[in-house]
């Protein structure tokens, strides 16, 4: 991949702890139904699974955001199961329900039995709309590619759907352990060469989504979250060297010094913690990104700007902070609001960077 040089770095400088002007900010899905232009291009596709595999779309819609906001970053649009549908599960989705396979997990032999799919064929689709993103950014912002973890794969995989209980899911974490790290250790192998790919069609950072940490129990956390985690930044230190690593595990604030161990660059935080807490537990391991309630962009710009100041005033000064919301936009979300928050980032964060006084 050639390199363009970057516009605006921010967000690595960010990742990588050295001085910024400001603190970056960027939205976990920043591009989505909220946006009415997202609703337009989803419409001519089709459909949401349409809209990935068209990589000039899946473009499209990536740059969305950063034509109306200020963004530090963008964000392949593409979604965590492609890799399970990649592996014969037969991904669709069921209108106000979400995802859902038409080949769930059910028998010993359906996991011994998975395959590890090539990323650049059987999801070249996705190292294409990569490979046009990166083209169409000329360097304007970093690209984030991005992964489920191999735990949060494996629930959609085995309950078949999104789930509340993950009854299925932890059956078999307690009744067959060793299967479901059977299952666990193929999605890190595929994962690995996932992400890696992503990295050499053009992403500048990889952000592993382990949406579902947070619903195990402490063991179950190290073993089949954090473990499989850390095995997979290993493996991405050799396939795609330098390039970082930001973990995000929802709901998993008491776990945060052990995820600091994971060789990451960086860890997302959900708004159940404060970033003052946050940063004591990593204790300057790794940069952090977050982490405003998205629920809190209902409520009035001037509520939202008070909020964006309590956080950086909790991380305080210093690089290393990477503002996110605490999870993704939620649908219906007035645009308005996100430009207040962004606006709001830009302009109260160089009071805790590099060259501020004091
Ligand atoms: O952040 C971004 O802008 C990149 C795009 C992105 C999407 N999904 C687009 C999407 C990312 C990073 C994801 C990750 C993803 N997908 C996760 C992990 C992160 C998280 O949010 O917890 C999970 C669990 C999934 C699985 C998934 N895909 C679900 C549960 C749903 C349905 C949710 C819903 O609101 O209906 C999807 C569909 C999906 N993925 C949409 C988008 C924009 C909505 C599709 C549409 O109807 O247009």
């Amino acid at each position: 991949m050639p390199t363009t040089p970057l516009k605006n770095d921010l967000f690595l400088r960010a990742l990588r702890r050295q001085p910024v002007e400001r603190t970056p900010v960027w939205l976990m899905r920043q591009a989505g139904r909220y946006l009415a232009e997202y609703r337009a291009t989803r419409a001519r596709a089709g459909n949401f699974l349409a809209l990935c595999k068209t990589p000039e779309l899946a473009c499209e819609v990536t740059l969305q955001p950063l034509d109306r906001y200020d963004l530090d970053a963008a964000i392949l649009f593409s979604d965590i199961l492609t890799v399970p549908d990649a592996m014969g599960l037969g991904l669709h989705f069921v209108d106000n329900e979400g995802p859902a396979f038409h080949r769930p997990l059910r028998e010993p032999a359906d996991i011994a039995r998975l395959p590890v799919p090539d990323p650049e064929t059987e999801l070249r689709y996705v190292m294409d709309a990569v490979r046009t993103i990166r083209a169409a950014l000329a360097g304007r912002v970093p690209l984030i590619g991005f992964a489920g973890s191999p735990w949060t794969l494996a629930t959609y995989m085995i309950e078949g759907r999104g789930s509340r209980d993950f009854v299925h899911a932890k059956r078999l974490r307690y009744d067959a352990p060793e299967l479901l790290e059977q299952l666990i250790g193929t999605l890190t192998q595929a994962t690995a060469l996932y992400l890696a790919a992503q990295a050499r069609a053009g992403a500048d950072a990889l952000m592993v989504f382990d949406t579902w940490g947070g619903v195990l129990d402490p063991d179950g956390f190290r073993r089949f979250s954090l473990a499989p985690m850390t095995a997979l930044v290993a493996r991405l230190a050799e396939l795609a060297p330098g390039v970082p690593v930001i973990l995000f595990s929802k709901g998993c604030a008491a776990h945060l010094p052990a995820l600091a161990e994971s060789g990451c660059a960086a860890l997302g935080v959900d708004w159940t913690v404060s970033m003052a807490q946050a940063r004591a537990a990593v204790a300057g391991r790794v940069a952090l990104q977050g982490n405003l309630d998205p629920a809190a962009l209902f409520a009035a710009p001037a509520a939202i700007r008070a909020q964006a100041a309590r956080i950086l005033a909790e991380y305080g000064r210093g690089s290393g902070h990477v503002f996110n919301l605490g999870h993704g936009i939620i649908q219906g979300t007035p645009p308005d609001h996100v430009a207040a928050l962004v606006e709001a980032v830009r302009e109260l964060s160089p009071a805790y960077q590099h060259g501020a006084p004091g």
